[in-house]
């Protein structure tokens, strides 16, 4: 579990503004995701991350059995929105690899 400075804590539950959820890119599924998705900890967790479909869906399945609170239905659109915007790009997915290969 990263800390979170005791300030900024208080800060954000005061004006309830989630920590750093509005650098999040827009798009379909925007506010499901931080709704649901920065409740127990920071953005940071998956903005950092570049998965394919497929690990996206087992992360969000692993953050359901954690306890996040979604149904099938937002699951697909969180799983989407992050497929989208943190996602594994084709391109870069064939330099991946070409770089195996070698
Ligand atoms: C019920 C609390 C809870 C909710 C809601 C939740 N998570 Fe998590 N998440 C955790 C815990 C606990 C961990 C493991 C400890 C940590 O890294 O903070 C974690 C870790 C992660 C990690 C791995 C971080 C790493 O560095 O390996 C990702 C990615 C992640 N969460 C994404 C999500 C996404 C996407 C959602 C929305 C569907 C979500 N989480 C909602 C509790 C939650």
């Amino acid at each position: 579990m990263k800390t979170i400075p005791l300030t900024a804590l208080l800060v954000s539950s005061v004006f309830a503004i989630p920590g750093f959820s509005q650098d999040l890119p827009e798009g379909p599924g925007k506010d499901l995701v931080i709704k649901v998705c920065t409740s127990c900890h920071g953005a940071e967790n998956f903005t950092d991350k570049r998965n394919t479909k497929e690990d996206w869906k087992a992360v969000v399945q692993t953050m359901i059995e954690f306890g996040a609170e979604v149904n099938s239905e937002q699951a697909e659109i969180i799983v989407n929105y992050l497929t989208k915007n943190f996602g594994k790009s084709a391109v870069n997915a064939k330099v991946n690899e070409a770089v195996r290969r070698r």
